[in-house]
């Protein structure tokens, strides 16, 4: 049996699996360029050159691509909008969410983790979240389904991943992100001994970590980051297996409207991984700055390296590709 299957993951293969090594294209594309900002204290050109150049790579992809997780709204963004079609339209027809670059200020200090991030679902596949904040919870592979609950306190579920590995409290890991907005649960966390892995930006690498915790020794990812963001996690965490929940944050009139227009009438719904994203999904994700997940992009004098995870939710295959790109 599938690790999949035996996850209660039964999606059927809708996506050609070649497509995995077109998205690996538009990723390191997007890489190499923001690489030429890292450091520059630019968040905004580092973005914006990201943006530009995923954006043309993924004109070649044979796909009816459909942006439904971009740079925003179409009034408010000139490329990646919710809405528009990508791919050279001679395929089949996907959504598609990006984060052209991930951890902008991360690539404009040339700090740890800043990486370019697509991921690919058949139509309908992929939650149209509006660009508001989500609650969120995730852990690896091999825990009976449930464990973790964003109804239940941080402290019974980092409880309930203990017990389940057989280990005291205080060995347990959790990722958190370092927000005033986390200062209450930090507190917590520490507090019964849980050791806290901190990180200043990036909760996509922060959940994959989550899921890996032989290579990262993270047990646990809790706390709150963007909505968007969250649908990529899960899109990966559909393909590396393991658990996550999501639940929006939509406190104000304003952000219940965006959210309603965007298609979502339950402004409480706590939503599974394969809820998240569902049915056969495709994620990529290419370094920018070196980092604990990827290799940043290395210039040469003769040629530019990048490194790439891409992971296919059907068959579960996990990919690092490491290429060289002659100057
Ligand atoms: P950007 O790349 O858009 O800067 O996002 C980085 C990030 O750290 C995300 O990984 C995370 O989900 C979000 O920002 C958290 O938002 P905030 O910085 O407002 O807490």
């Amino acid at each position: 049996m599938k690790l999949r299957e035996a996850n209660g993951d039964m999606s059927p293969a809708i996506i050609d699996r070649n497509l995995t090594l077109e998205l690996v294209r538009v990723t390191e594309r997007a890489a190499i360029a923001a690489a030429g900002w890292r450091g520059k204290g630019d968040e905004k050109a580092a973005d914006h050159a990201a943006v530009e150049a995923m954006r043309s790579e993924l004109q070649n992809v044979s796909i009816n691509g459909r942006i439904v997780i971009g740079e925003g709204e179409r009034d408010e963004a000139p490329m990646l909008f919710i809405g528009e079609e990508v791919g050279n339209r001679s395929g089949a027809e996907v959504d598609i969410a990006v984060d052209p670059l991930e951890g902008t200020t991360l690539c404009a200090k040339n700090q740890p983790d800043s990486i370019c991030v697509l991921a690919m679902a058949e139509r309908g596949g992929l939650l149209n979240a509006p660009d508001v904040y989500m609650h969120k919870i995730a852990v690896g592979p091999g825990y009976a389904p449930g464990i973790v609950d964003l109804d239940r306190s941080s402290l019974e579920n980092v409880q309930a991943v203990a017990d389940a590995k057989g280990v005291p409290i205080h060995e347990i890991t959790a990722c958190v992100l370092d927000r005033p907005r986390h200062a209450q649960l930090i507190e917590q966390l520490r507090a019964t001994g849980i050791a806290v892995k901190l990180i200043s930006d990036g909760d996509i690498a922060g959940i994959i970590h989550a899921t890996n915790t032989e290579e990262t020794g993270i047990d646990i990812y809790l706390g709150s980051g963007g909505a968007p963001e969250g649908v990529l996690a899960a899109a990966a965490l559909r393909c590396t297996g393991g658990q996550m929940q999501g639940r929006l944050i939509l406190d104000t009139d304003d952000k219940r409207d965006r959210a309603r227009r965007m298609g979502i009438t339950d402004p409480n719904r706590k939503y599974a991984a394969n809820e998240l994203a569902s049915g056969d999904v495709l994620f990529a994700a290419t370094g920018v700055t070196d980092g604990s997940l990827l290799q940043g992009v290395r210039l040469s004098k003769t040629s530019i390296r990048t490194q790439t995870i891409v992971m296919r939710s059907w068959s579960q295959t996990i990919r690092m590709i490491t290429a060289d790109h002659r100057r």
